[in-house]
């Protein structure tokens, strides 16, 4: 839970973040952080388009943590992609989850998730333009870009000065993103992977289990640790407190040989529901 990955900009983030996607508003989400906090996580991921900022911030505020000694990360909305749009959405953020400043913000998508893969790369620019500033400004302690590829990142690259800090991906065993690994790796990009667990559905894969027990640990446990070791920063979300302190527990090393074995794992189980 200590270990952290240090940006280009030097910000230290903390390697293992609790993910919020999904998690409702009002007493769970606020629960799941407080939980979180309590038990030594100081890394939380939310974006505006979770709906659940207030309660989020609420939570930060309310454990009592000096808030610099808290990670909070949120998101552009998908479909914002102008200058003033930008501006305008990272103060709402600020405003909901009552915040001073905000430790990352991120574009959260290169295209609105309403029409997945318009070329948007104009728009892109534009809110990236607004993010240096508001980095700039001090607003901002990292900014950084979410389900981008290579592409979409030479994009801003091309047009803009700051370089992403981060780039956010589904990222977990079976799915590959070995192109977006290595460029991010290249262009010194940190990247955290949402959905470590596969949504929940890579716990029920009979490998998984079988590296598991093999380790005396869980299969969730299995997931996050196999992220940590492709040098990815993992989200993993629970609402329980007690999954919540397991995927923590991650103070271990799996092999080379049964990362192979888990390399092998072929599939997004994102389609399969
Ligand atoms: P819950 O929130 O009810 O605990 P991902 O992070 O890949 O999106 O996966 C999240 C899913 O996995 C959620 O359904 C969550 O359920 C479940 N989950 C999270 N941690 C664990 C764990 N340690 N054991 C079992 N299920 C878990």
């Amino acid at each position: 839970l200590d270990q952290v990955f240090v940006l280009k900009n030097g910000v230290k983030l903390p390697k293992i973040g609790l993910g919020t996607w999904q998690v409702k508003d009002g007493d769970e989400a606020y629960n799941s952080v407080r939980y979180a906090l309590k038990h030594g996580y100081r890394h939380i991921d939310t974006a505006e388009g979770y709906r659940n900022e207030e309660s989020v911030g609420r939570a930060v505020r309310d454990s009592g943590i000096p808030r610099e000694e808290i990670f909070v990360t949120s998101k552009l909305e998908s479909h914002i992609k102008t200058y003033e749009g930008a501006k305008q959405a990272f103060e709402n953020t600020l405003k909901a989850l009552e915040f001073e400043y905000l430790d990352l913000f991120l574009i959260h998508a290169p295209w609105p998730w309403s029409e997945i893969g318009k070329d948007c790369r104009e728009g892109n620019v534009q809110a990236w333009k607004a993010m240096e500033e508001l980095y700039r400004a001090g607003k901002i302690r990292a900014i950084g870009v979410s389900n981008f590829d290579p592409n979409d990142i030479e994009n801003i690259l091309k047009h803009c000065e700051i370089i992403p800090h981060v780039n956010q991906i589904g990222y977990f065993i079976g799915l590959d993103q070995k192109k977006t690994l290595e460029y991010c790796e290249t262009k010194g990009i940190v990247v955290e992977a949402y959905s470590p667990l596969g949504i929940g559905y890579l716990l029920s894969n009979p490998i998984i289990d079988e590296v598991a027990q093999k380790y005396a640990v869980s299969p969730a446990q299995i997931c996050i640790r196999y992220c940590i070791q492709k040098n990815t920063a993992p989200l993993p979300k629970s609402t329980h407190e007690a999954r919540i302190i397991q995927n923590t527990q991650v103070d271990f090393e799996i092999k080379p040989e049964d990362m192979a074995i888990l390399d092998e794992i072929k599939g997004d189980p994102r389609r399969w529901s």
